[in-house]
């Protein structure tokens, strides 16, 4: 990232919101499920699968919780009634894990029960490392009540990945990951800091999952690390039932096109909702082409 761009990271919390909301548009299906479902749709009929997720993390209190258990049983009927090609992935701290465990463990389980009546699949997404142990126990947990329903997500810029890699896989019951960088600021304790260091931990990491027979979400943007998956793939002979790729709705969508067409199924994560702030910053720091994006948005109306 240039130097115009680093400064415009750091900017930007003072970027008018109007301004986010409008460059992080194809970040985002929109405010309302209604905006998911027809996301999806065009997603499916180009031939791409779908995890929907609703915006929002970190609730202060258990009535945010609940609501965000009902926003996700209503996500599953409508992914089911309009048979969609989509599954969820959520965020445990959105049921109040740091709050109050064992409640958030059971608002959890009441959307592991529809998503089970639905025959569909449930991805916890990862969040920082506070969250990391209490990820993977929940996810233990619920594969062994709902085998082949639930999936967790890893990230290659933690220095234990490798370790949980084998401790999970080790159980003999079928696993299901999605391996990504990962997103949040972590300490260079437990943390990779470096690039290709982070890179390397995930090819790592991705041999260790795929030899030890789990399904992977391979998701990322990474040319480098898309041409490594495809190697190790082709190397070890696997069919497209073993693994797919993943990647976020409005982000390199021509890569995301070529590895279509190169025969692997692809899986585009697709939130939406009105908490889409935290969530377009994040995308917008990622973005290479930062500053002429948020100039123009700032600059040339639409
Ligand atoms: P990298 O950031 O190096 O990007 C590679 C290239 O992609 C860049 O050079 C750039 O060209 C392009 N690019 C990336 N982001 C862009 C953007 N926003 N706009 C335009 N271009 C962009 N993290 C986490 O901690 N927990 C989780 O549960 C998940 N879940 C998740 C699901 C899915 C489907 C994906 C794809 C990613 C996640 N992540 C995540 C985020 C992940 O950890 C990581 O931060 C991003 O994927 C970016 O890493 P890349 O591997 O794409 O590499």
């Amino acid at each position: 990232m240039g130097l115009i761009d680093q400064f415009v990271v750091k900017t930007l919390p003072f970027v008018p919101r109007a301004v986010v909301a409008r460059i992080s548009k194809p970040y985002i299906a929109g405010d309302h499920l209604a905006a998911a479902v027809e996301c999806v749709q065009a997603l499916n009929l180009k031939g791409f699968r779908a995890t929907i997720d609703i915006l929002g993390e970190f609730v202060t209190n258990f009535d945010q919780a609940v609501e965000s258990q009902k926003g996700y049983l209503e996500v599953l009927d409508a992914i089911h009634e309009n048979g969609l090609d989509s599954n969820i992935s959520v965020k445990p701290t959105s049921f109040g894990l740091l709050l109050d465990r064992e409640k958030a463990e059971k608002l959890l389980d009441g959307i592991m029960q529809k998503v089970n009546s639905h025959q569909n699949f449930m991805r916890l997404d990862m969040e920082d490392s506070p969250c990391t142990t209490m990820t993977i126990q929940l996810y233990e947990k619920f594969r062994q009540e709902y085998p082949g329903r639930v999936g967790v997500v890893l990230q290659s810029y933690l220095r234990r990945t490798v370790g949980d890699i084998k401790q999970i896989t080790e159980k003999g019951v079928p696993t299901n990951f999605r391996l990504c960088k990962g997103i949040y600021v972590e300490p260079e304790k437990i943390a990779f800091k470096e690039y290709q260091a982070v890179r390397d931990n995930y090819v790592r990491s991705l041999e260790a999952m795929l030899k030890a027979g789990a399904f992977v979400g391979i998701a990322t943007h990474d040319d480098y690390l898309v041409d490594q998956a495809e190697k190790m793939i082709q190397k070890m002979g696997l069919s497209p039932d073993k693994y797919e790729f993943q990647m976020l709705l409005g982000v390199r969508e021509r890569l995301r096109d070529q590895i279509k067409e190169r025969g692997h199924n692809v899986r585009i994560y697709v939130p939406f909702g009105k908490d889409w702030y935290g969530y377009s910053i994040r995308r917008l720091k990622e973005n290479p082409a930062l500053a002429g994006t948020v100039f123009k948005a700032m600059f040339i109306k639409n």
